[in-house]
């Protein structure tokens, strides 16, 4: 059985979301993940609220399960036995190996690898087809360089983790490419290190580990050291994270609210800049700086968009973000801004499709290495739209302006593809179809009931499978 959304251009959307609004937008899904994790790693219990409850975060409180830590979630509240990293002796002598199934989600398999290799617990990481596509090698190569040995199918999973003697030996690792998963493992990992570990990257990915390991009283220093580059990419510093462990002292457990998540609010945004007449306001999202490029790249190209009510949340940045119907220009994204709006190009470019002119993204390789190959889905579907779209090695360029076509399109078993096609669907000529959505339920499982109270007109149906 799968599931085909139905969308057809209709009324402007209008209304609130999120807040004390009955349309409700999930938790942050990076920062659930994270505090479920790390809740666990803590000493006493953990209460988190709004937690984001979809597939992904799933599969962590599963792990959580096997590894005997307790948990309860009531609404979307989730409470947290902690289990002592430090002192809780977790990883005894003898432990045998778990066997954890990450389903589909990167994030769960990468923080976890870090989290079981600061525990001392060996352990057998897998997940789905999708999830066995993605790059292990960027975390096995470190952490090998911290005393832990990982067996992969030749830099994929299934992974085999066996925890060296802890501590861990610190590292100064530098990372070829931004990736704040691979950051969090290392950090984690570093939490169990004999010295300080530092962390480099060419840009900065989203802090969301840095600054909630210090809520837990982790001595974690961040800064920007400018570098000279003489390439045209604008690389132009370098991001050193530090992390001093400390031995003695276990991890103070959490009391959050997790804002909400900026990547879902992101459909609901280009929703409302590329439908006339369109007005909308999302309350109370996750602005943290690491997060907002297509923010400040939308405004770059014409968007209608205000930010009020802002303030901080256990060091997140939050506030309320008002959308109006705009006409887009063109734009240029590329450099450190690829970073800061990663999960954000699947949408970005239906927001490019409807503005005029030729909008360009270069520097987006690692979109390749996503819950699909972006790069080339995308030109895939848009192409079905007759959207005039063409694939570069490292991104893709869109010449706007023309109204999307009706035609059936393909999810590629991508959350983030499915969602952004419903919203082309949302202001195209005529109805679009989007087949195999279903996946949608990994990051944002009310993004249909969340659209139809804005106004939009999209259904899901279920399809029966032919054998
Ligand atoms: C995430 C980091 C990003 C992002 C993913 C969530 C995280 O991945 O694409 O959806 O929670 O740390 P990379 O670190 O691989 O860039």
């Amino acid at each position: 059985m799968s599931e085909t959304l139905v969308v057809s251009p209709g009324q402007p959307l209008r209304g609130e979301v999120g807040g004390k609004s009955l349309l409700r937008l999930p938790g942050d899904k990076s920062i659930s993940h994270r505090a479920a994790l790390f809740s666990a790693l803590a000493e006493g219990e953990s209460e988190i609220n709004n937690f984001q409850i979809s597939g992904v975060t799933q599969v962590m409180l599963e792990a959580l399960n096997k590894l005997s830590v307790g948990w309860k979630l009531t609404g979307t509240t989730l409470h947290v036995e902690g289990k002592n990293l430090i002192s809780g002796g977790m990883g005894k002598k003898g432990i045998e190996e778990i066997t954890i199934n990450c389903g589909n989600s990167a994030t769960t398999m990468r923080l976890l690898a870090g989290a079981l290799s600061a525990w001392g617990i060996p352990a057998r990481l897998d997940g789905t087809p999708g999830l066995k596509r993605r790059p292990m090698q960027r975390i096995i190569e470190p952490l090998s360089r911290m005393g832990v040995n990982i067996d992969s199918k030749e830099g994929y999973a299934p992974l085999r983790i066996h925890p060296g003697k802890r501590p861990l030996r610190a590292i100064d690792y530098h990372m070829a490419i931004a990736s704040a998963q691979v950051k969090s493992c290392l950090l984690l990992a570093g939490l169990m290190a004999d010295g300080m570990t530092i962390v480099r990257e060419p840009a900065a990915s989203r802090d969301h580990t840095e600054r909630m390991l210090r809520n837990m009283g982790v001595a974690i220093k961040s800064n920007e050291i400018p570098v000279n580059r003489e390439d045209d990419s604008d690389f132009n510093s370098i991001y050193v994270t530090e992390l001093i462990p400390n031995l003695q002292e276990n991890l103070r457990p959490l009391k959050i609210v997790i804002p909400g998540d900026f990547s879902a609010a992101s459909f609901l945004i280009v929703a409302a800049l590329i439908v006339p007449g369109s007005e909308i306001i999302i309350r109370e999202v996750g602005l943290n700086p690491t997060r907002i490029g297509l923010l400040e790249t939308l405004i770059q190209m014409g968007a209608i968009i205000s930010i009020n009510n802002t303030s901080e949340n256990q060091n997140e940045p939050i506030g309320d973000i008002k959308v109006r119907h705009s006409e887009l220009h063109s734009g240029e994204v590329s450099g450190s801004t690829v970073v800061r709006m990663i999960d954000e190009f699947p949408v970005f470019s239906m927001a490019a499709a409807y503005a005029k002119g030729l909008t360009r993204v270069r520097d987006a390789i690692e979109l390749r290495r996503k819950e699909s190959d972006r790069i080339k889905t995308l030109c895939q579907e848009m192409t079905k739209l007759e959207v005039n779209i063409v694939e570069t090695p490292d991104g893709f360029e869109i010449q706007g302006g023309k109204t999307p076509s009706a035609n059936v399109v393909y999810s590629h078993g991508d959350h983030r593809l499915a969602m952004s096609l419903a919203i082309a669907g949302l202001a195209a000529q005529a109805t679009v179809r989007i087949e195999q959505a279903e996946i949608i339920r990994e990051s944002f499982p009310d993004f249909v009931p969340v659209l139809q109270g804005l106004g939009a007109n999209i259904e899901s149906g279920l399809v029966i499978d032919k054998q």
